[in-house]
């Protein structure tokens, strides 16, 4: 059966008949998957998994983790940051926690050191930068469909690589002033460092760590470098930024910029990627968003971030006993926010396997985290991005639609695309 035509929920999965930890798991088909975490909303109190232990891994196998699936538990864990911290990791596996600082930056750290360094980056995402990169963002767009028609005259290509995976990257480029011959480069790191669960990716720790490593002392050397010659991109005004008379070290930005490059670029990547997939399976909703676009955006590019879920979860670490879903957890546990699962929770969404552009603005959509102090810092731009490359895409490449099946990325944390194909003629 096609993946477009594919039930998109299999209810007859029992609730201890998976386990969330395997690998094999985020291999199974969608709707299985979204059967497993239907029975785990539905059956009484949390599950708990222990950690999959990966063989080539340097670091000891964790002790496990509580799952929360509804999305009152991963609203209340996320916007209740003293009792469940991201210091101590904000992905399954452990890793020492100068490593964990290295690859995520501020996503897990806690407060003040995070307060601290979102105070000084978030000057970089205002909303007067925003709108600053706005004009940059539809430049790129238009010119990214006009190497389309030029370059695939046959009107079919890869949609991923040609049109969903360029955009984000070079506006994050662009907006930290990095040079274009360097893209392709910084594009490659990416790539490795969140396909290291996938092996078409080179997927090795030891990859892992270089293409990091690659990243950071890239960074570093842009951070310095415009310290002293300060230019009009977000490097420069981080980099001069003073919160209570501190700034942000070059090796602070290093490890940020680690963070925007990953967090900024997949996850928009994978937005548009699922996007264009759902208009494909709902033609009924592309042509209502096609035909009222000023009416429409709004709600149709929250319902796609909603739809795709490209991050798929967060882990926190309990900092006392706590009772979520009549279980309880204990001072240090670990614990799991699956937002695929809060944004198909049936308690808050009306028909959640619905793909449904005009569905109402909800303030407590999951896909860009659930309310707490690591909101997503892009969110703003993201939604600017998704809008603007439908647009291009609704006036230039209205046919457009998907054509094959999608070949996914092997991943419990990205909900990843990599590669999908389209047509327009
Ligand atoms: C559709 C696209 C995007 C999705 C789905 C997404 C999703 C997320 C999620 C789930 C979090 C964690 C929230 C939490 O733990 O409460 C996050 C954090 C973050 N995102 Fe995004 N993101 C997207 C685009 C972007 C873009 C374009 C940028 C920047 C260029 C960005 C920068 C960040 C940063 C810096 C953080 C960390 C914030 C903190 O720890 O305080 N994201 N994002």
């Amino acid at each position: 059966m096609s993946d477009l035509q594919t039930p998109l929920l299999d209810t007859t999965i029992a609730a201890d008949s998976f386990d969330l930890s395997n690998p094999e798991f985020w291999l199974l088909p969608r709707d299985v998957r979204e059967g497993a975490f239907y029975a785990l909303r539905n059956a009484p109190g949390l599950h708990f998994y222990d950690e999959f232990p990966f063989p080539d891994s340097p670091f000891p196998v964790g002790d496990g983790y509580w799952s929360l699936v509804s999305h009152e538990d991963v609203w209340f864990a996320s916007r209740n940051p003293q009792l469940f911290i991201s210091g101590k990791g904000s992905n399954i596996q452990d890793l020492p926690i100068e490593m964990a600082e290295f690859f995520g930056s501020m996503i897990a750290m806690d407060d003040p050191k995070h307060f601290r360094l979102r105070s000084i980056v978030s000057k970089g995402f205002t909303p007067k930068e925003i709108t600053r990169v706005e004009g940059y963002v539809r430049e790129k767009a238009k010119t990214l469909i006009d190497g389309l028609l030029e370059r695939f005259p046959e009107g079919s290509c890869d949609f991923v690589t040609e049109v969903a995976a360029p955009m984000p990257l070079q506006i994050i480029c662009e907006m930290m002033g990095i040079p274009a011959a360097d893209e392709a480069q910084i594009f490659n790191w990416t790539n490795v460092i969140l396909g290291a669960g996938d092996p078409e990716f080179g997927g090795t720790l030891d990859a892992l760590m270089a293409a990091a490593l690659g990243m950071f002392t890239y960074a570093q050397a842009l951070g310095e470098d415009r310290l002293k010659t300060p230019g009009d991109d977000l490097t420069s005004i981080m980099m001069h930024a003073e919160v209570d008379g501190e700034r942000l070290t070059a090796q602070e930005f290093g490890s940020f910029f680690i963070l925007l490059a990953v967090a900024g670029n997949e996850t928009t990547r994978n937005a548009i990627s699922h996007g264009m997939r759902a208009l494909t399976q709902y033609p009924d909703q592309k042509e209502l968003w096609w035909n009222d676009w000023e009416g429409t955006t709004k709600t149709a590019v929250d319902e796609i971030v909603r739809w795709a879920t490209p991050v798929i979860h967060f882990r926190r670490t309990a900092t006392e006993d706590v009772t979520l879903s009549n279980t309880k957890i204990e001072a240090g546990q670990k614990v799991v926010l699956w937002y695929c699962s809060a944004n198909r929770d049936e308690r808050v969404w009306s028909n959640p396997f619905e793909f449904d552009v005009r569905r109402p603005l909800q303030p407590h959509q999951a896909g860009f985290g659930a309310g707490g102090p690591h909101f997503c810092l892009g969110a703003n731009l993201a939604r600017r991005e998704i809008a603007v490359m439908f647009d291009e895409i609704r006036r230039r490449l209205p046919n457009m639609r998907i054509v094959g099946e999608p070949a996914y990325l092997e991943s419990n944390f990205i909900n990843g695309i990599k590669r999908l194909e389209c047509a327009w003629k």
